[in-house]
């Protein structure tokens, strides 16, 4: 039973292909699960420009309020880079991350055991890495004020963003991490650059205070610069993460490539109780886009994220995942994933081989 609305924004470039093949996915896992999906396509990013002139058109927004989940692919490409920032395809995410409140963002970061050999890294260094980054989401360096550039009174002109945390900012993305850790292997790093900013000091402060309140969950904490070391160098000493904005967004680009492709990584951003957001962590792959080259893979991880935390069908979830890891036991990779002896598809045939192993 149960009836669900989903917002579907494709955005642009490989946007477009992999969502095709996620909807594709979601539609199967609800006939199967006998649950009604109904989607509602609305442009966002650098297609809402071109259509609309706006990346987040009012419309597109309050679509994504009324639904019980937002299932979007990526927005971004060179033709709208030369925009202010106010009117870049970009900016459609941040307003809708904002709009709808998704200050917590999971970005699972799991080897799959046949993709070991597909990472850049070792396969002993990689083999049973399992992460979970917690990124914040709607504060930090990506939203403090002041921010802009400026006329410099002795002439030039000078560039502003500002890294600010309230306590209720930190205290509420901490909880998120702390309860995710919980529910994992009980440890948590929260990474900071408390040794040079106060932002990060006050954010320190305000996690080690969360701590007693979870006695069961290992906290630790590491600075920014060592844990990107970190990461490639041993990344079985991390379980959950929990970091500022823009470093949870570099750190976990990072931990996308020891799971063999940013093309595998899934994500979710969550708020307090409104519809979430599910889309894959890589952009518009503009050097790829429109030739069936793009992996879906992540698009369709996402969809089990949206399966598991808004709809609650974790059932779907699991047997989506499942299809997932079928079809690269079955030796099926999109370019990114590429190995020795394997089957070679485009974006549509790995939704083809998704749906056969889903359905059979
Ligand atoms: P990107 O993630 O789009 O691409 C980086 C590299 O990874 C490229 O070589 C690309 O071909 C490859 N790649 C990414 N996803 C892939 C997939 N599914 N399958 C195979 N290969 C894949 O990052 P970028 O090149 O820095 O940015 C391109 C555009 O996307 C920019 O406009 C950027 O602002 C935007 N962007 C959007 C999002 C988003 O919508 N969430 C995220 C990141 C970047
Ligand atoms: C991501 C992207 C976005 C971010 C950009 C495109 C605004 O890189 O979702 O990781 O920095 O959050
Ligand atoms: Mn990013």
């Amino acid at each position: 039973g149960g009836r669900y609305k989903i917002a579907v924004l494709p955005g642009d470039g490989i946007g477009t292909e992999i969502v095709q093949v996620g909807v594709a996915m979601l539609e199967a896992a609800a006939r199967r699960f006998d649950f009604a999906l109904h989607f509602e396509e609305a442009p966002i990013g650098g297609a809402a420009i071109d259509a609309t002139g706006e990346p987040l058109p009012a419309a597109t927004l309050e679509q994504c309020k009324a639904s019980d989940a937002v299932f979007l692919g990526a927005v971004g490409g060179p033709q709208w880079d030369a925009l202010p920032s106010d009117k870049r395809p970009e900016k459609a995410l941040l307003g809708l991350r904002a709009g709808l409140g998704l200050f917590a963002n999971l970005r699972p970061a799991r080897i799959l055991p046949q993709l070991v050999a597909a990472s850049a890294l070792k396969p002993e260094v990689v083999e049973g890495v399992d992460i979970l980054v917690v990124r914040e989401l709607t504060g930090g360096l990506y939203f403090g004020i002041p921010k802009g550039i400026f006329p410099e009174k002795k002439g030039g002109r000078r560039g502003v963003n500002t890294m600010s945390y309230s306590t209720f900012e930190i205290e509420r993305i901490g909880r998120v991490a702390f309860e995710a850790a919980r529910g994992r292997r009980g440890k948590l790093c929260s990474v900071d650059k408390a040794n040079v900013l106060e932002v990060s000091q006050l954010w320190r402060e305000v996690i080690v205070g969360l701590a007693p309140e979870y006695p069961d969950v290992e906290l630790t904490h590491m600075y920014v610069d060592n844990c990107a070391m970190q990461l490639v160098r041993q990344p079985r000493q991390f379980d959950t993460i929990v970091t500022e904005n823009m470093f949870g967004d570099i750190l976990s680009d990072e931990a996308a490539m020891l799971t063999g492709s940013i093309g595998m990584l899934p994500s979710a951003s969550l708020g307090s109780g409104g519809p979430g957001l599910y889309e894959p962590v890589h952009g518009s792959a503009p050097d790829i886009a429109g030739q069936d080259k793009a992996n879906p893979l992540a698009q369709v991880l996402s969809g089990a994220m949206l399966l598991r935390h808004s709809l609650r069908q974790s059932e779907a979830a699991q047997a989506v995942e499942k299809a997932v890891q079928t079809v690269l036991e079955q030796g099926y990779r999109t370019g990114d994933i590429a190995a020795p002896g394997a089957h070679i598809v485009g974006c549509r045939a790995m939704g083809e081989r998704l749906l056969a192993a889903f359905e059979g």
